[in-house]
């Protein structure tokens, strides 16, 4: 069995996508998350798109012990520098550099020749190997470069240091069996001892089946995002490549060695962190991944699962929904119940866990595990510039205009707003706006419920956005009102963080 590393870019790839931007502390949850995982690497980000990237590959690099951390930079020798400077302190770092390489980025983008752009790769190369013990080269657009000179490229890399040599299918053009041919065609041309990685974005909806083909051709490392999430169509989804492999052993001869029981932990934090729901027939996360409806396959499942489920749910970190808690259960067993559902939380955050528990345990009777995600997943803003919530009067009818009256304090200010608006919530979010006097517009509100029935929680999510910059605020609650001022004030919360 071979070992095929997960090199995931959630956090970089994925996180430079429209809609899926998340601020320094979420970032942080997230490569926690993935460490907990057992990534192989996390790639935190490109540390000079701007100063808050620099900041948060930085605290990755100190945050995270079990696993390599990288940092992305082009093949630029200031770059390069302040790329090493971010990721730097990191217990093990990968200094990760890209030049593209088909002649179409080389004439358009780079203005650049073939000779000019393998002399580029030698110096940034042999400049990034100076500063860090592990580099790795992406030839971008590879599946679209002359095969020829992408060899070329590629030898010159590895000969000025370069450890891992990535093949990315950039704009998800590839089909498998190129990608396979092409791994193994790059493989025989390398004398060094490299690793060889593959990064494939889902243009035609193939990046998952061209990074397995990529494994068949013998590539060493998948670069991978949580939920697929990345560039245009995004890049191949993490769970999809890891299951395939631990699924088809026969086939693949390949393992991993990520936790697969984290892996609808890890989907699910990702959602809510950028307010994104998954869908219901995503392949291992979703929520219909492991329902059975039509009745004969109900009938199949009953008298042996392994009729329609190639994998069990909890292998992946699926429980069936239990009735876990109500307001008499103690600390003890809500900590139980956390540590069963996967969730490592220190003396402070298990506290502050189960204070918010008790809230909703006295509105709500009985308290399932997905509440318990929710809750866990809402996490408040704790600066002493953050607003909280004090109380709301909302006032609303089919024949009068809302007004809503909201108070909200900050230190020891206490400051009330009333407005007016389209119904309850347009009018709360224009008194909050008031009071906070934060110039983001609202982009997207939406509101789900957590489980079903009358007492069950409301989850809402607002979206706010100045310019290109996004934050998401998330609320709690079994009253949809409150849980949409709640995300609001979240939201303002984060940008004022
Ligand atoms: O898609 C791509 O080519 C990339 C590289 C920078 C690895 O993201
Ligand atoms: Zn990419």
């Amino acid at each position: 069995m071979s070992y095929v590393r997960i090199f995931d870019t959630t956090l970089r790839d994925g996180e430079q996508s429209p809609g899926c931007s998340m601020h320094i502390g979420e970032k942080l949850d997230m490569a926690r998350q993935l460490e907990r995982l057992r990534v192989d690497v996390i790639e935190a980000g490109m540390p000079v798109c701007s100063p808050e990237d620099a900041d948060a590959v930085r605290r990755i690099a100190s945050a995270v012990r079990g696993c390599e951390v990288a940092a992305l930079s082009r093949c630029v020798g200031t770059d390069i520098e302040q790329t090493w400077e971010a990721v730097q302190r990191a217990a093990s770092p990968l200094l990760h550099v890209f030049l593209a390489t088909s002649d179409l980025h080389l004439r358009e983008k780079l203005h650049m020749s073939r000779e000019e752009a393998l002399d580029c790769i030698r110096t940034s190369v042999r400049r990034a190997a100076q500063l860090a013990p592990r580099v790795e080269f992406s030839a971008e657009d590879a599946s679209r470069s002359d095969p020829a000179f992408l060899l070329e490229a590629f030898r010159a890399a590895a000969k000025s240091g370069a450890r891992v040599l990535n093949i990315p299918d950039t704009v998800g053009y590839a089909s498998p069996a190129e990608m396979q041919a092409l791994v193994r065609q790059i493989r025989e041309g390398i004398d060094e001892d490299v690793i060889l990685s593959v990064h494939c974005h889902n243009d035609l909806g193939l990046a998952v089946a061209n990074s397995l083909a990529g494994v068949l051709g013998g590539a060493g490392q998948v670069e991978t995002a949580v939920n697929g999430i990345g560039e245009r169509a995004g890049n191949a989804a993490l769970a999809s490549v890891v299951m395939a492999l631990r699924t088809r052993p026969d086939l693949y001869g390949a393992e991993t060695g990520v936790d697969t029981t984290q892996l609808y932990r890890t989907s699910k934090l990702l959602s809510t962190v950028i307010g994104r729901s998954v869908p219901a027939n995503m392949p291992v996360v979703g929520q219909n991944a492991f329902a059975h409806e039509a009745g004969i396959h109900q009938h199949g499942v009953i008298a042996d699962r392994a009729t329609y489920e190639i994998m069990t749910p909890e292998s992946v970190g699926v429980y069936r929904d239990q009735l876990v808690l109500g307001k008499h259960s103690g600390k003890h067993a809500f900590a139980q119940r956390l540590s069963d559902l996967g969730y490592i939380l220190s003396s402070e955050q298990l506290d502050e866990a189960f204070e918010r528990f008790k809230v909703l345990a006295d509105r709500k009777k009985n308290v399932y595990d997905k509440d318990i995600e929710a809750l866990l997943g809402a996490r408040e803003e704790i600066s002493p510039l953050a607003w909280q919530l004090v109380r709301f009067v909302v006032n609303s009818g089919t024949s009068i205009s809302a007004t809503a009256a909201v108070t909200l304090r900050r230190g020891d200010e206490e400051l009330e707003e009333v407005a007016r608006g389209e119904g309850p919530i347009d009018a709360a979010f224009s008194a909050i706006r008031k009071l906070a006097n934060v110039d983001y517009e609202l982009d997207s509100y939406s509101l789900q419920s957590v489980t079903e029935g009358r007492d069950a929680l409301g989850e809402a999510t607002v979206k706010l956005r100045k310019g290109h910059h996004t934050v998401t605020g998330r609320g709690l609650s079994t009253d949809v009102i409150e849980a949409s001022i709640r995300a609001y004030v979240n939201g303002i919360n984060k940008v004022i963080a």
